[in-house]
């Protein structure tokens, strides 16, 4: 499950490296289409329930789900790129979600504290704990903390054989509730927070989800084994923050 969490970060450090203002989430999409398979996995979200294409891309309001278009990217926009493979019968699934250029401060903070958030789960994935220590971490963070909409209808989830296993992974609950977390389970933990209310709904496309408000969401994920003490994340941001960093336009603040 490694090598397929893996799969995922190079393709997603590849999308890094290409992302500017002008290009379309339409050839972002055929990218990650080829990527993997060029590494002989195939893309898990096309087909999935019907979905046409490899990845999920959602900008600036869109909260995940966003179908690749050819509208151009532009300056100030954040786009979540979420995509997965299988590879050798494993499921890899996760998302980053990148700046174009400079977006408002109000933005960046967003984009900071939902990361922030993802990691503070993290740390409740242990053996022992329950999937409500993980999901008030994240609450706590975002929407105790910082005033954020944390997005109800949508959750995280169980990963292996299948793209979607139990349990379900809420981004909000009570501390000590839930299934308790045994060593080797693998969740997509994916923190899903608007800047401003909660609410969220579903175009016509019958995929694309965005807030009600008209505000900014944020999206990250990765996928986290339990283990005894500390959790091993599958999944790597080191080359995606790299590559974000080295192609152009990281302030001294994020
Ligand atoms: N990463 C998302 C999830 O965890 C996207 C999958 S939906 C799909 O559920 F249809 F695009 F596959
Ligand atoms: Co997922």
């Amino acid at each position: 499950m490694r090598q397929s969490a893996l799969l995922v970060s190079k393709t997603l450090t590849e999308v890094a490296k290409i992302l500017k203002a002008g290009i379309t989430t339409l050839s972002i999409d055929q990218l990650i289409g080829s990527i993997i398979r060029d590494h002989k996995a195939v893309p898990s979200f096309l087909n999935y329930n019907g979905y046409p294409f490899n990845s999920c891309i959602s900008v600036n309001d869109v909260v995940v789900h966003g179908f690749p278009n050819k509208h151009a990217l532009k300056e100030g926009d954040i786009i979540s790129v979420d995509t997965g493979v299988v590879l050798n019968g494993w499921h890899g699934d996760h998302a980053y979600t990148f700046m174009i250029g400079k977006p408002a401060d109000e933005v960046i903070k967003l984009v900071k504290v939902t990361k922030e958030s993802l990691y503070k789960g993290i740390e409740k994935a242990i053996v022992g704990n329950r999937i409500g220590d993980i999901a008030f971490a994240i609450q706590e963070h975002t929407e105790k903390k910082n005033g954020y909409g944390v997005v109800r209808e949508l959750v995280g989830h169980g990963l292996g054989k299948s793209l979607h296993e139990d349990p379900q992974m809420p981004n909000y609950g009570k501390r000590g509730t839930g299934p308790v977390l045994k060593e080797g389970l693998v969740l997509a933990i994916e923190p899903m927070i608007n800047m401003g209310k909660k609410d969220v709904f579903t175009e016509d496309d019958g995929w694309t989800v965005r807030t009600k408000d008209g505000k900014p969401s944020v999206h990250f994920e990765h996928d986290v084994c339990v283990k005894k003490g500390k959790a091993d994340i599958l999944s790597d941001y080191t080359h995606i923050e790299a590559a974000e960093k080295a192609n152009a336009n990281l302030f001294a603040d994020y």
